[in-house]
């Protein structure tokens, strides 16, 4: 397979701010549009729902990073901590929408929401998981947790799983979108488990030049 051309060093930094500005910009662009009546229907629903299904896409793409490298050789590791921080910024954003601009800061009637609405449920246990793993998704937490850092940050697969899960309880119909998250959280789940024995007979059959370990 041909090697994928590395981007230079010196463009590290920058990239992963471009990463930052481009990955909010959907954000922004869609509270523009909100702002300016420019959004179909129920704006605060269709912006509610904008964001919600950009924390799926970033946590698919963050989830993808290692199957990505362990598969194709393409290793964006780099990026990993941007995609994961960005998707917790729009389940954040999703969440304050939620509790702003939909129930008006009525806590009492949030709480019933969590409590009887099992998908609010499941959406909240994910928001709620996501919170220490942005909290220590700095270098600082990566030295002082050590091993428990790794073992703390497998809580992303048990997020993908209740986000998509969520997605697909929010919906009447379960049509092809919620599925295909489904499907995706599936495989990229199922990698984890696949990825030792793939990894030690790609190096076994000489296919591990280009395997580095994060
Ligand atoms: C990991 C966390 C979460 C993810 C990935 C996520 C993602 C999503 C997605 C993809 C949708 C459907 C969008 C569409 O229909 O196009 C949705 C809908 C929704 N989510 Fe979340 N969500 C999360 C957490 C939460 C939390 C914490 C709350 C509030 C407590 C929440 C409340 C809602 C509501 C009210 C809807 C709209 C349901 C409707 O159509 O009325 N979500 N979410």
């Amino acid at each position: 397979m041909a090697a994928i051309p590395a981007l230079p060093r010196k463009y590290h930094a920058a990239s992963i701010w471009l990463l930052y500005v481009a990955g909010l910009a959907p954000a922004a662009y869609g509270f523009w549009l909100g702002a300016t009546g420019r959004l179909p229907g129920n704006p605060v629903k269709e912006f509610e729902h904008l964001l919600g299904l950009w924390a799926l896409r970033f946590l698919v793409v963050t989830l993808a990073i290692t199957p990505l490298r362990d598969l194709v050789g393409l290793n964006w590791i780099r990026y990993r901590r941007a995609l994961g921080l960005l998707a917790f910024w729009y389940v954040l954003m999703h969440f304050l929408t939620y509790m702003v601009l939909d129930q008006y800061l009525n806590f009492s009637a949030v709480l019933a929401d969590i409590a009887k609405r099992p998908f609010i449920t499941i959406g909240m246990a994910g928001f709620v998981m996501l919170i220490p793993l942005a909290l220590t998704s700095n270098t600082w937490s990566i030295r002082r947790l050590g091993p428990r850092w790794t073992k703390l940050h497998r809580l992303v697969y048990v997020i993908a799983a209740a986000g998509a899960l969520h997605f697909a309880m929010s919906v009447k119909v379960v049509g092809l979108e919620p599925w295909t998250y489904i499907v995706l959280m599936v495989l990229l789940v199922s990698w984890r488990l696949v990825r030792t024995p793939f990894n030690r007979w790609k190096r076994g059959s000489g296919g591990g030049a280009q395997f580095n370990r994060a």
